[in-house]
């Protein structure tokens, strides 16, 4: 149980309230020696065991000789069946991997975390108690692949890699904790969330944040200490993103212009490097029956995420990109 100033013990909330450990600081950020350095780099969050993303996504990277594929956590959910999770997991750690609160939550699960997602007061109590359910069902396929959780349990939980000379930290949520929602597109629409964003972005002296975590992709460009800076959240990698989509997203950064055959959407520049947003064309169809078959109507997963599998979030792509403007400069 946490100690809140003022306010005794709080009551642990599953699925709500992060596990201490999860908190490592933006500082953090700013200590670490890069693990990795790429003319091109690929960042992808939230794959969530969806094999024909990773296929697209494989193709994708692929059409760079010598980028970088970076799985920034979140990699499993639906995969409960257990030939998947080991295709999945055993593809994804081939690649520099850091881990999401799920991964955490299969390795090392934490008292009463629930599915460590961190929800804020926006996602309703139901869909909570249902992604609590759904990393239940899951940790029992993890616990058939005992060697496959340890790997999980000794992934980063943040990295950063050097693109052309300038640090780009890799998270799962925000600057400052595993499944932080500080850099949601919902937290940076309101001025405080933009001022939070600043004060890690400049902690964490990089360059590029790249996230994921929180579902929603969102681009923003913003001024602090260090100069321009561009957080980077991919949103998902295997599942829609926008309204009457069915794609997922990497977040593309690179000393290069993307080309035709990465098929960018929006992005900006930055310091010489070019953040974008490129789409993961997987094959929907088949991932459609392979869902289903994990998950039928009716069950939790079927009941929070169908619906946006086949038909998008209501989220806009023309909500995604946002450039600092004077109200935003520091
Ligand atoms: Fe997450």
């Amino acid at each position: 149980m946490a100690e809140v100033p003022g306010r005794g013990v709080a009551a642990p909330r599953p699925g709500r309230s992060c596990p201490a450990d999860y908190g490592y600081g933006a500082a953090a950020l700013r200590k670490v020696a890069p693990a990795l350095q790429a003319e091109t780099l690929y960042v992808a969050g939230g794959l969530y065991g969806n094999p024909q993303a990773l296929e697209a996504l494989l193709e994708l990277a692929a059409t760079e000789p010598g980028a970088r594929l970076v799985f920034n956590g979140d990699f499993n959910w639906f995969d409960v069946d257990t030939e998947d999770f080991r295709a999945i997991n055993t593809a994804v750690l081939g690649h520099f991997a850091t881990r999401g609160n799920v991964e955490t939550e299969l390795a090392q699960p934490g008292q009463d975390a629930g599915c460590g997602c961190g929800y804020p007061d926006w996602v309703g109590d139901e869909d909570v108690a249902r992604s609590n359910r759904i990393m239940e069902r899951l940790r029992r396929t993890a616990a058939r692949e005992p060697a496959l959780q340890a790997r999980l349990g000794a992934l980063p939980m943040y990295a950063v890699a050097l693109v052309g000379g300038e640090r780009v930290a890799i998270v799962h949520g925000d600057a400052d904790s595993l499944a932080g929602w500080g850099l949601s597109q919902e937290s940076l629409a309101e001025e405080a969330g933009l001022d939070a964003a600043r004060t890690g972005l400049a902690a964490s002296t990089a360059r590029v944040i790249a996230s994921s975590h929180t579902c929603l992709p969102v681009m923003q460009s913003l001024r602090v200490a260090q100069g321009e800076v561009v957080l980077a959240n991919n949103g998902a990698a295997g599942m829609p993103n926008f309204r009457g989509t069915r794609f997922g997203l990497a977040t593309r950064i690179s000393v290069h212009a993307p080309g035709a055959a990465q098929r960018a959407l929006h992005g900006l520049c930055v310091a010489g490097l070019h953040v974008h947003a490129v789409p993961i064309a997987y094959d929907h169809a088949t991932w459609e029956s392979r869902f289903l078959a994990q998950w039928p109507p009716g069950s939790d997963a079927h009941l929070s995420y169908y619906a946006r599998i086949c038909d998008g979030p209501r989220y806009l792509q023309e909500q995604a990109l946002r450039v600092a403007t004077c109200g935003a400069l520091a």
